[in-house]
């Protein structure tokens, strides 16, 4: 028999990690954040002034950027050149940044050459905005979550609140929209629903519901 890829894609906060993490635990599968790989991106660039508008200088220093997962757990422990970062990713300069390094053409085609790696041989949920489009286009299950944005960013201001005490939700309501937009609308495989995805809006849906709606779609292809 061969590998199963379950595909998550959708807009920004929407619960694709939560739900993908979730799954990955019960089936056993591995977890993939596509996300935390064009964070980690954005990151190197960041704190070496690299230029993000110049996309000579950014395909100049990908081949000095090396990215690992550790999964001891299902939670993501994402290494830059075996420093872990997966705090930081999560922080507002990051997330504020990496939709145009995203749009850079050469950073996506190493990223979704990475990921196909990881899904060659293995049983794996991966969630992004290009997993059922772009990098596993085969994929014999594919999700497309969406949800409110307002309850979006209600949900992810409450989860960024406790370790940034400074954060409004007008600012994470901003850049929750500014991402949708700049996902969806960039030349480079934008952020769209596959034909054969199915969608998930988790606006009224607890984890749990959310999970067994997944399960319900998986469990036929075991
Ligand atoms: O999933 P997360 O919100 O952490 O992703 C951060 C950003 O990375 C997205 O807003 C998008 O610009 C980019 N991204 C992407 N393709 C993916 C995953 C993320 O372009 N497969």
């Amino acid at each position: 028999s061969t590998n199963i890829v379950v595909a998550i894609d959708g807009y920004s906060s929407c619960g694709k990690s939560t739900l993908a993490k979730a799954l990955a635990k019960k089936l056993h599968f591995i977890y993939v954040d596509s996300g935390a790989m064009y964070r980690a991106v954005t990151l190197y660039l960041l704190r070496n002034n690299i230029d993000i508008t110049d996309e000579k200088a950014v395909e100049a220093v990908l081949p000095d950027i090396h990215l690992n997962f550790h999964s001891r757990d299902y939670q993501t422990h994402i290494l830059l050149n075996d420093e872990e970062v997966s705090d930081e990713i999560r922080l507002m300069p990051v997330s504020n940044n990496v939709s145009p390094v995203s749009a850079i053409k050469a950073v996506r085609t190493e990223m979704v050459k990475q990921q196909q790696r990881m899904g060659k041989s293995k049983n794996i949920v991966m969630d992004g905005r290009d997993i059922g489009t772009a990098v596993f286009p085969n994929a014999p299950l594919k999700l497309f979550m969406t949800a409110d944005p307002k309850v979006r960013a209600e949900r992810r201001f409450k989860e960024l609140q406790p370790t940034n005490p400074d954060i409004t939700l007008e600012e994470v309501f901003e850049n929750i929209a500014h991402r949708d937009y700049s996902d969806t609308t960039r030349k480079e495989s934008p952020l769209v629903r596959a034909e054969d995805a199915i969608i998930l809006d988790n606006t009224n849906l607890t984890p749990e519901e959310q999970l067994q709606f997944a399960l319900d779609r998986v469990e036929p292809l075991l």
